[in-house]
């Protein structure tokens, strides 16, 4: 079994669906606004727990407002430990967004009380060295994800890494990474490349393995070892996708975690994946490990 520990962002998501996003100096009018747990690193958190992790422990902070209670009740629910979640003074981070017709979205995240993880408490690192795996994510400050990358590293934790939002990533942080998960768009903004393989080739100079995820398409895996391997994705009805690329990073670590090879392990992270843009929501729409089972494309 797999314990976890999630270093990241828990935001309020503030989600407007709408037929199209407003183009610039727009307006539209949408037809249903949710209020939603959310945040890279709260949903990983709970996508490992949903999958089965044994263990998954979250480090990070929410603020005083009303939101902060309400966002550590979620993941307590969801059987993540809250022991190293902070509330500190201030706003709890929000994501502001807009899902279209299609399920495609776009976010604005105002940071809040996520802003203020900028190190690592030794009691943060002591409970990383528990873990086989630490997940991280960029939508908190680089030198609070760089000081857990480095501890994961002398504790010989593997790390996996999601650079999102994309910017650019230090050599030290990129030195301490076992596994870069990313969307297309990320990928391009790192490498400058936008052919996925030429991409993935540039990232395996920085990282020993890296997955790019693909939407609809499923996920290229590369390694320093191994050819580039395609994952296919099954045919699902889009609803909302905010939260998909989380759930395959918390349902991947959790199938790593148990032994499984990485194709198999990646199939059955394509496939939490699917079933979480089927509806609406990101902690909201990750599907629980029986109904992952269900859908596993049995890769080998
Ligand atoms: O990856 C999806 C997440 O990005 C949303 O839940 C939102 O909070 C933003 O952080």
């Amino acid at each position: 079994m797999t314990a976890v520990v999630v270093l990241g962002s828990i935001n309020m998501d503030l989600t407007t669906y709408v037929a199209r996003a407003p183009r610039r100096g727009e307006t539209v009018t949408g037809h249903e606004l949710r209020t939603l747990p959310g945040g890279k690193g709260a949903n990983q958190a709970v996508a490992a727990a949903r999958a089965g992790a044994s263990e998954v422990a979250m480090i990070g902070a929410v603020g005083t407002d009303a939101y902060g209670p309400a966002l550590l009740a979620e993941l307590a629910h969801n059987g993540v430990d809250t022991d190293l979640m902070r509330t500190v003074e201030g706003p709890s981070g929000t994501a502001h967004i807009v899902v279209d017709a299609q399920g495609s979205n776009a976010i604005v995240v105002i940071p809040g009380a996520n802003g203020t993880l900028t190190h690592l408490p030794p009691g943060d690192e002591a409970l990383i060295a528990t873990a086989d795996t630490l997940l991280l994510q960029l939508e908190i400050p680089m030198s609070g994800v760089l000081a857990a990358a480095k501890a994961a590293h002398r504790h010989t934790v593997r790390t996996v890494l999601t650079p999102s939002p994309a910017r650019e990533l230090p050599a030290e942080l990129l030195a301490v990474t076992d596994l870069l998960v990313l969307n297309e768009r990320e990928a391009t903004a790192l490498t400058g490349q936008e052919n996925h393989r030429t991409a993935l080739a540039a990232l395996l100079e920085k990282v020993p393995e890296a997955v790019l995820t693909l939407g609809a398409e499923g996920c290229l895996y590369a390694s320093r070892e191994h050819e580039p391997l395609h994952v296919p994705a099954p045919k699902v009805e889009t609803v909302d996708t905010t939260g998909a690329g989380d759930t395959f990073v918390g349902a991947l670590a959790v199938a790593l975690g148990e032994g499984r090879t990485m194709p198999q392990a990646l199939s059955w992270a394509v496939c939490a994946a699917a079933l979480a843009v089927t509806k609406p929501g990101a902690i909201a729409a990750m599907p629980f490990r029986s109904e992952i089972e269900d859908g596993d494309l049995g890769g080998s």
